[in-house]
């Protein structure tokens, strides 16, 4: 098979917002507690912070971290996770079947941020909370002091403000499993009057309206357009969630970044009739803060515990290809898609899996994620692209998925490509425009689809160094192998 990509410098998609390389941090099963902090263990500083968990973290560059929720945060009440830690309720966490013991809270959370030097990305409960708890918890964390929040905030070891600048209003309340659903209406008018009351408190905070929950959703995509009707004035972005499982047929799975750019595709001409509705002159922007692949069918239920072993996917080297299709359509639609979560972190459908008391391990993902924010900061291309395509059950579907970032700064061109086809594809790249370049790295991950990292076998999958083609060149000829990932560099 053969495939053409023309890169043409000025075709410009947009400048990368940094927060497109954020994460997720939930409090669930085994992702906070034994995965992030765990006092007992050997490796823990003085505040119960995994500092091997850190240093993982600190290799992926993420931006901003979105917590405490997820599902969780429609049953949480933040006063809970606040002041001494003897003094804590235990409470039952109806999300995930889960007892809370609340050890960890709103002000761990911010050291341990401060520490893993990323930012928080902030969530305000829309289940059982209300606007009023949710204008508190902005009190609480931004108001400098001289009031009750933010005086307690003080007492409770911050005498600064936190100054957490984006909230999500809300989770997935399109969800008839999220507790205290709501429909688009009644939705919409609540997170109007939270946002209200957040931007009183704290008027330079951006707010995030919850969308879809998964183009799944039987009210896909009438909520999004309800949901910005009534929030249009006073929002930001709108979030975007999307996980993908293999359901039997490899090329499908393979195929999901076809839903994904559908996904978004949509949802722009969604947000851009609601901006006409209103006479509008600004643009609603993207929050996909949940992205992943994870086997829901494969959950199973379990008795009320502290910390379960719950959604801890093992990923193998075939999720870890639809996973950087899918990093390859969040970059290909930065101009709209301003923020973007991989759900999760660490332990929970996540790129970080720990041993309680053990080691820490990285999985397949947890490589095209760190490409993906190594390499695509800069501005994204939008290249002619000739290439083969076959039918999956999204129709037709292309064989290579591609998304090129020039970095201005440092004078690179990065290529990420994906061979989802059975055969090898020979890839032409047309890089003319940039004059003569030379190729800096050519890297590869392929092989076994069904390799995973264990313990004893960490580096099952890893990324290999391929050789890379002698001498200034204007084109590159580049062989992709079945069903696989690379990152093609150029300076
Ligand atoms: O990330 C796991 C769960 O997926 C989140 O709690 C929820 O928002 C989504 O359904």
């Amino acid at each position: 098979k053969q495939a053409k990509l023309h890169v043409e410098k000025d075709f410009r998609v947009a400048q990368v917002d940094d927060r497109l390389f954020s994460s997720f941090l939930e409090h669930l099963g085994r992702a906070i507690y034994t995965g992030i902090y765990e006092p007992e263990h050997p490796l823990a500083d003085a505040n119960g912070y995994r500092t091997d968990v850190l240093k993982l973290i600190q290799q992926l560059g993420i931006s901003h971290i979105r917590y405490p929720g997820g599902n969780f945060l429609s049953g949480y009440d933040w006063k809970d996770g606040i002041g001494p830690k003897a003094e804590r309720p235990r409470r039952l966490d109806l999300a995930w079947h889960t007892i809370e013991s609340n050890q960890f809270g709103i002000d761990e959370f911010y050291d341990w941020s401060q520490k893993a030097g990323t930012q928080i990305m902030g969530a305000v409960n829309m289940g059982t909370g209300t606007p009023k708890d949710a204008g508190q918890l902005v009190e609480y964390c931004n108001y400098p002091g001289g009031t009750y929040w933010s005086d307690l905030r003080a007492k409770n070891g911050h005498k600064d403000p936190l100054n957490i600048k984006l909230w999500c209003i809300g989770n997935e309340m399109d969800g008839e499993w999220q507790i205290c659903h709501l429909d688009a209406d009644d939705y919409g008018k609540k997170a109007v009057e939270a946002a209200k009351i957040m931007r009183w408190i704290d008027d330079s905070i951006e707010l995030v309206a919850c969308g879809s929950a998964s183009t799944m959703q039987k009210t896909y995509p009438e909520w999004d357009r309800k949901v910005m009707e009534y929030t249009y004035d006073y929002v930001d972005y709108l979030s975007l969630h999307r996980y993908y499982e293999n359901e039997g047929n490899d090329f499908d799975f393979l195929a999901s970044f076809v839903d994904m750019d559908r996904f978004i595709h949509t949802l722009e001409g969604t947000a851009d009739y609601v901006k006409a509705l209103k006479r509008g002159s600004k643009d609603i922007n993207f929050s996909f803060d949940e992205w992943n692949v994870w086997y829901q069918l494969k959950q199973k239920a379990h008795p009320w515990q502290e910390a379960p072993e719950i959604l801890e996917d093992h990923y193998t080297l075939l999720d870890a290809l639809v996973f950087a299709g899918m990093s390859m359509t969040l970059l290909n639609h930065a101009d709209r898609v301003k923020i973007a979560c991989l759900a999760q972190l660490v332990n929970v459908i996540a790129p970080i899996f720990t041993k309680k008391g053990g080691g820490v391990l990285k999985q397949s993902i947890f490589y095209p994620f760190a490409y993906l924010s190594k390499y695509g900061r800069g501005t994204v291309l939008k290249p002619v692209v000739t290439a083969p395509a076959a039918e999956s059950r999204y129709g037709e579907t292309p064989l290579l998925q591609q998304s090129v970032v020039y970095n201005e700064q440092e004078k690179t061109v990065t290529v990420f490509a994906l061979n989802i086809g059975a055969e090898e594809m020979q890839l032409t790249l047309n890089l003319r425009s940039f004059g003569e370049v030379t190729m800096q790295e050519h890297i590869c991950m392929a092989g076994d689809l069904s390799a995973v990292n264990t313990f004893a076998q960490p580096d099952a999958v890893v990324p290999k160094q391929l050789p890379v083609q002698q001498g200034t060149l204007r084109t590159c000829d580049v062989v992709l192998p079945p069903q696989s990932y690379h990152v093609l560099r150029f300076k």
